[in-house]
């Protein structure tokens, strides 16, 4: 979970590497460094902290070139340190390597180098790379780098660059993200294509197991095995420069919430038609696969996982197949019943999650076919799966989730109506009701949003909470999830999601004077029932802020504040509620001065298990 850029041409190096950093920053963001090759010669900058650190130490001490490389890590091996910090070199300096991923046999290869007089200087799995490198190298870095990866086991996306051949970057894929940027008399590497929009959208995405060879004029991509070249159609990217800046916002996270409205119209473009049937054209060679399907599996992490849990209730309801919501890392480990037809929806905002893309491959080989919901359409997930609906959020940078996640609701209650009506399971008033909400739902955001002041209120009146409580039944409770993980994720606060009812059961226990509790009432059909549980937790001292729709003012009776959600059909009712909760966490991590893009102990792509 590190960011890897690298840069050979004619401009300086350094600026275009620490811009592409930058914008990496999200992958990792404990220490930073950068080589140039400075007249032939390596010429290494590295830092413990935020980039910042290093462009601040750069300021007085450019590098001057015109090919490096860069990193920004997320520490596995090693804590975070100016020696652990990457790029990583041989003995003599003259390789260098940067890498995202796990070096899994690094004990055994760093003991048979130390044998054979290797002296490390860091602690990382990496710094086996470039001492590997030098004793294969024989005159040509492409056959050294061949030879190094077939002793390599685990992840690895490497940048690698030599004294030796200064005409030259080598990029390598296995198991981590690899983009390689095409320009003009120049040429790019980067983890993340966002790195690179500045400069070009024309790109190369690598596939697992292919090496490319870089110069200012060329791009050779092979097999890493074989050496055979690979022959390859660049993809272009249809992202910009500006989505990914913070433009007029203060941080990533809050532009992202304000985006939300149009996130949502574009990832409902194109797939309803005049009659409010929903159409996936992506999906049509699959329709019999869909109308045959008997069982389906939900799989993620974190907040995409949040969203299946609503997707499985959405299928559920609209479909009657049995669906089952499970987090990744559990299902690839707990022998799931994977029956013929059946379906396993994989959600990833990245498309790149280690356990999320591992689920898929069990799934996979259990015999289940594989639908990706994901916002990167290049990703690994992507393209592991059988078939993919993309939510069209844009590049998301806060590592705090909040647009992909409504767009991830949205694209589960498209499916779900596609099911319904593939299965002949909906009605149809009921699909136009439920159409008609969606295309509703970017106005109703944007009225959320207005009254983000009173949102900003309640926040700072939490921020010293010890603890808070989220409360809420059915879909409510999936939502309450969510802004339970929001808010630990980026004030550091210790939140717990309940099912309401569920409280008596233990957890009132820790309900004393003054503990926040919000309270999601979006669920009419069970509202007595969510509002005696108010009382239970009022009874003992909380102050509760609900949640509800417009209108339902008789909460007030039980609630001592209340936020409004502009009502919509229950299905739907999530993807507005949770607006309101991502305020609540953004302006309650801003009273508390915490660096809400960049969390503490986070990072925005989990590549690693
Ligand atoms: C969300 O706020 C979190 N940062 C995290 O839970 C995230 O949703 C999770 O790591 C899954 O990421 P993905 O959607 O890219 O697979």
């Amino acid at each position: 979970m590190c960011g890897i850029v690298g840069y050979i041409g004619n401009r300086e190096a350094q600026p275009i590497l620490l811009n592409g950093l930058s914008k990496l920053e999200y992958r990792g963001y404990d220490s930073a460094g950068i080589a140039v090759l400075e007249r032939n010669q390596m010429k290494l900058r590295k830092t413990e902290g935020r980039l910042a650190n290093l462009s601040a130490r750069l300021r007085d001490h450019q590098l001057k070139g015109t090919a490096g490389i860069g990193h920004t890590r997320w520490a596995t091996h090693g804590r975070p340190s100016d020696a652990n910090s990457h790029p990583h070199t041989d003995m003599s300096g003259t390789f260098t390597v940067v890498h995202n991923g796990i070096v899994e046999n690094y004990v055994e290869l760093k003991q048979e180098l130390e044998q054979r007089g290797v002296v490390f200087t860091s602690e990382t799995d990496t710094e086996v790379v470039a001492h590997l490198l030098a004793e294969h190298y024989e005159g040509d870095l492409v056959s050294a780098v061949r030879a190094v990866i077939q002793r390599l086991q685990g992840a690895y996306s490497l940048g690698v660059m030599t004294e030796h051949e200064p005409d030259k970057l080598v990029a390598v894929r296995q198991s981590s993200p690899l983009v390689v940027g095409i320009g003009y008399g120049e040429n790019f590497i980067a983890s993340d294509i966002a790195a690179l929009v500045a400069h070009t959208r024309q790109v190369y995405i690598l596939e697992d197991g292919e090496l490319a060879v870089i110069t200012p004029e060329r791009i050779a991509i092979m097999n890493a095995e074989s050496g055979q070249p690979t022959n390859r159609k660049p993809t272009q990217v249809d992202w910009n420069a500006d989505q990914v800046e913070k433009g007029l916002f203060d941080h990533f996270m809050l532009k992202e919430i304000h985006e939300q409205p149009l996130t949502l119209r574009n990832t409902m473009l194109g797939r309803t038609n005049e009659y409010d049937e929903v159409c996936f054209p992506e999906l049509a060679h699959a329709a019999d696969v869909f109308k045959n399907v008997e069982k389906v599996f939900i799989v993620a992490c974190g907040t995409a996982y949040h969203a299946g849990l609503i997707g499985s209730t959405m299928i559920e309801q609209l479909t009657r197949i049995p669906v089952q919501c499970d987090i990744a890392s559990e299902f690839r480990y707990r022998d799931p019943v994977v029956t013929a037809n059946t379906l396993l929806i994989v959600v990833s905002q990245s498309g790149e999650t280690a356990d999320t893309l591992a689920a898929l491959q069990e799934g996979r080989r259990r015999g289940a076919k594989v639908l990706a919901i994901t916002n990167v359409p290049t990703s690994s997930i992507a393209r592991d799966a059988d078939y993919v609906i993309s939510t069209m959020a844009g590049p998301e940078i806060a590592v705090a989730s909040t647009k992909a996640y409504t767009a991830q609701l949205l694209a589960f209650c498209l499916f779900s109506v596609y099911l319904g009506q593939e299965k002949r399971t909906i009605r149809s008033e009921q699909r136009v009701e439920l159409v008609r909400g969606l295309k509703a739902l970017p106005v109703q955001v944007e009225k959320v949003l207005e009254n983000a002041n009173e949102v900003k209120q309640y926040a700072e009146s939490i921020k010293d909470a010890g603890s808070l409580f989220f409360i809420g039944r059915g879909l409510d409770y999936a939502v309450a999830l969510e802004g339970s993980l929001k808010l630990k994720e980026i004030s550091y606060i210790h939140s717990e999601a309940y099912a309401a009812g569920e409280l008596k059961h233990g957890t009132l226990a820790l309900i004393e004077q003054g503990t926040p509790v919000i309270a999601l009432v979006t669920h009419m059909d069970l509202y007595d029932k969510t509002v005696s549980n108010i009382k239970e937790v009022k009874a003992r001292g909380a102050h509760v802020m609900g949640i509800t729709v417009e209108g339902n003012v008789q909460l007030l009776n039980a609630a001592d504040e209340i936020c409004f959600i502009p009502p919509t059909l229950q299905l739907l009712a999530p993807i507005l509620a949770v607006v309101p909760l991502q305020l609540i966490s953004y302006y309650t991590s801003l009273a508390l001065g915490k660096d809400i893009d960049k969390p503490r102990n986070l990072a925005k792509s989990v590549t690693v298990e």
